[in-house]
């Protein structure tokens, strides 16, 4: 038998597969602490995590039997995997499926920074009848998408019906690709000097971190507003809510911080220009079914010694 750790919620619809084979034991303990899980893993042939789990040297060099660690979603930083590739264990992810949850969160944060909706919520909600929140309309704005993968591709097909010109910048997006999307290519002070509207759909890397920062608030157009639903510290955190400040940056919409979660007192809890949600993107029934799904398919390929498409 094929001992399967789950140390994050995973839905149970997605892992479904893995309780019907007969050759694997599922084991669901979320919200182990990092010595909880040193203690259990070397039971274990394969461990399923979301984001929450840290998956650390420690963690997998006491995984003595580990020959899988599945990430239901599309980022793997939270798994060490410089130490995963030394101890031969495999690291799969699913990168399909959150991606239209992930650009359909975007498009909303988009439009509640354009018409401020959470802001007049919280009003109404308090009693208060606000009618001064003017937002803006998306139609005939610029939207420049930083990063032109999966999500960024999506958002942009989506910009197009909402009437929006769509600049992006990818080192991977040929002129081609960017024809047939409809998406102009720019570079990413181009892009910065002419949005109303940007969003980034990266991955965090050295060459991303805070790829949008002091330099790049000083060329924007002001009133224009940001959106980052994919990781924190490809936007300077603290350079924008300087930019705020300012007068540059009118609104932001942010999924993700630098720190997860951020501490109470962050700049970002208390302005009114900014609007927050705890790291949502991936969170609809679909999306987490799908990303199950994937894993548990590769997880179960891998145990059995079968061929597998993910690594
Ligand atoms: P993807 O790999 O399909 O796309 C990422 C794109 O970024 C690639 O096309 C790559 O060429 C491009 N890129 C890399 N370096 C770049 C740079 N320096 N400048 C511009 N572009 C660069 O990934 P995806 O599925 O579209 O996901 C995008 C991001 O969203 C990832 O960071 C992912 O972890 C994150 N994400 C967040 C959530 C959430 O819950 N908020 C959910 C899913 C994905
Ligand atoms: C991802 O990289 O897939 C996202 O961060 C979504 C998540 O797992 O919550």
């Amino acid at each position: 038998m094929y001992k399967v750790l789950v140390s994050d919620p995973i839905s149970d619809m997605g892992i479904q597969m893995l309780y019907d084979a007969t050759d694997v034991e599922v084991v669901k303990q979320p919200g182990l602490s990092e010595d909880e899980l040193i203690a259990i893993i070397g039971d274990y042939d394969a461990l399923l995590v979301r984001s929450q789990t840290k998956v650390t040297e420690k963690i997998m060099n006491a995984g003595t039997k580990l020959k899988v660690i599945g990430r239901a979603g599309v980022g793997v930083d939270n798994i060490d995997l410089e130490a995963a590739t030394k101890r031969g264990i495999i690291v799969i992810n699913a990168p399909d499926g959150n991606t239209i949850a992930t650009c359909e969160l975007t498009f909303a944060m988009m439009m509640s920074t354009a018409r401020m909706i959470p802001q007049a919520y919280k009003k109404t909600v308090g009693g208060e009848w606000d009618r001064k929140f003017i937002g803006v309309e998306l139609r005939n704005k610029t939207l420049g998408i930083l990063g032109m993968g999966r999500i960024g591709s999506e958002v942009a097909k989506r910009a197009k019906v909402f009437g929006m010109e769509v600049i992006g910048y990818d080192p991977f997006l040929t002129e081609e690709r960017a024809e047939k999307i409809g998406v102009k290519l720019g570079t990413v002070n181009e892009i910065v000097a002419k949005a109303d509207f940007i969003t980034v759909h990266t991955p965090l890397t050295p060459e991303t971190r805070h790829l949008i920062s002091k330099p790049q608030f000083d060329i924007m157009k002001k009133g224009m507003r940001l959106i980052n639903c994919a990781r924190g510290g490809i936007i300077d955190e603290m350079a924008m809510v300087e930019a705020i400040d300012q007068g540059i940056v009118a609104g932001a919409a942010f999924d993700v911080f630098e720190v997860e979660p951020p501490q109470h007192d962050h700049p970002f809890l208390n302005n009114p220009k900014i609007i927050v949600t705890p790291h949502l993107g991936a969170s609809t029934i679909e999306a987490q079914e799908n990303v199950a799904i994937d894993v548990s398919e590769e997880v179960l390929h891998i145990l059995r010694n079968e061929p597998f498409k993910n690594a």
